[in-house]
């Protein structure tokens, strides 16, 4: 590339937060500044930064008079081209994005709270105003999924996506099953590497992977999906026991992000899943993330990164970034908006048919499997396991696995056995998933 090029005016951005992540955004493009700019084409720099604190030490060398306390000063700059949204929350953050897509001002943003929130919304402006909107770091950190089933993707009928996409939770549930320990151990092991938050609902219930893989899905299948529309279950309920069965069949326990397309509705769903160790899935440790996506044309891809971090995410961040800024180089609009073309209901969870893994605790004596066997049958639930495990007190575990069975029939035969005598406890029941079941 000439150096004829490299002229002109610079693409001035307005960051919105010096955190985490815009910490490492100032530090990418300071880093990388001369490759940023021959690839964008011409000279990129950050022009104002809003932060909540000016007296704050960040660790970093800040020219004096970037730093501003007042969103107008970002918002209202005409030399401003790009905001780079990095306060997170949902209001607030959708307030300054609306207001800066308003002023045909382009908007990269790592807010997946946001994004599924208010995405419909911001999308409209976005498109009314001409404008590109890009959230490459709202999931999955530095593994650049979106990108990938927006545009390397696009040709295919997407069939299922199953993502490790939240890293504290793959980090406890790597702790639990290489060191046996239990999961209040592996919270407090996740909390002291910085890896949960002191209020770790959102990741161990699996909400920050329900809006994951809702924006992921509404990609997908090209419809609307919000968080309200993901089924969720955290893994608060895994027990280390559950862990080395697992393991003894042949599985691990992951918390997966699931969304497939059938012929009746989409599944979205978050669950803990036992699933083979041969599954690529299954060898996804720590606090990484992956995204496994099966297109029609390319059959199965798998992509695996960091989810978080200051620096991966910048990556994805600083990506958009260049992106937004060789689309305002070359006057297009430049984003693929919206592809949220069409309408397709959500499967019911009822409908949803998976093998069964199940713990139970119940009395040992003679007749007591024949019972349990007798609930299954008569609720159409075929087992393919029944092992018997530890014994005290004269009461054993069993350990059962189904066949492929519709969820409603699974209900209706653990609301039985919940009425047997014999049955003391259902102590934990686990969808097996990767197994190439529907
Ligand atoms: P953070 O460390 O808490 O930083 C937030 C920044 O925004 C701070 O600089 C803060 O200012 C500023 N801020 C917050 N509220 C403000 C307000 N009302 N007015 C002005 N400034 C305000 O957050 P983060 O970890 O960088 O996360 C930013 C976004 O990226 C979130 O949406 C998050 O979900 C997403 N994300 C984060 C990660 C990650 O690894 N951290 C990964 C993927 C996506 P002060 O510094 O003055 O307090
Ligand atoms: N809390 C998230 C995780 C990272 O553990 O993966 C931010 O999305």
């Amino acid at each position: 590339m000439g150096d004829e090029n490299m002229s002109g005016k610079p693409i001035y951005i307005g960051l919105l937060g010096l955190g985490t992540v815009g910490r490492g955004v100032f530090r990418l493009l300071q880093a990388n500044k001369s490759l940023i700019e021959r690839k964008v084409g011409g000279p990129v720099d950050i022009k104002k930064i809003l932060v909540r604190d000016l007296a704050k030490n960040r660790g970093l060398q800040v020219e004096p008079g970037l730093l501003t306390n007042d969103p107008e000063a970002v918002l209202n700059d005409p030399e401003i081209d790009i905001i780079v949204e990095l306060i997170g929350g949902t209001g607030l953050a959708a307030d300054y994005v609306l207001k800066a897509l308003s002023r045909g001002k382009s908007v990269v943003t790592a807010n997946k709270d946001m994004m599924a929130e208010y995405g419909k919304k911001l999308f409209a402006e976005a498109e009314a105003h001409n404008c590109g909107l890009f959230f490459e770091a709202s999931v999955a950190g530095g593994i650049p999924i979106i990108k990938v089933l927006k545009q390397s993707l696009a040709g295919n009928r997407i069939l299922q996506i199953m993502g490790i996409v939240n890293g504290t939770t793959n980090y406890m549930l790597t702790r639990m099953s290489k060191e046996g320990i239990d999961f209040a151990t592996a919270l407090r092991a996740a909390q002291e590497q910085g890896y949960a938050e002191a209020d770790p609902t959102n990741d161990i219930e699996g909400y920050d992977a329900a809006r994951k893989i809702a924006i992921l899905a509404s990609i997908a299948f090209n419809t609307r999906v919000s968080f309200q529309d993901v089924y969720v279950e955290g893994i608060s309920n895994i027990a280390a026991e559950d862990i080395t069965y697992a393991r003894e069949l042949g599985y691990t326990i992951k918390l997966l992000g699931i969304a497939k397309d059938t012929s009746q509705g989409i599944e979205v769903r978050v669950h803990p899943a036992l699933l083979p160790v041969t599954h690529p899935l299954a060898a996804v440790n720590d606090a990484f993330n992956a995204v496994f996506v099966q297109g029609d044309a390319v059959g199965e891809t798998m992509f695996y990164g960091r989810g978080a971090g200051e620096m991966p995410t910048a990556s994805a961040v600083m990506a958009d970034i260049m992106d937004a800024a060789r689309n305002f180089r070359h006057h297009v609009p430049g984003m693929i908006g919206c592809t949220c073309y069409e309408t397709r209901s959500i499967k019911s969870m009822a409908q949803v048919v998976n093998k069964n893994y199940l713990r139970l605790k119940v009395v040992d004596k003679p007749g007591v499997l024949a019972q349990i066997a007798q609930v299954f049958g008569d609720n159409n639930v075929s087992l393919a396991t029944v092992i018997q495990k530890e014994t005290v007190n004269k009461k054993a575990e069993l350990v059962l696995v189904t066949h492929d069975v519709v969820e409603q029939s699974l209900r209706s035969a653990l609301a039985s056995l919940e009425l047997l005598p014999v049955v003391e406890k259902i102590c934990n029941v686990i969808r097996v998933e990767g197994e190439g079941n529907s």
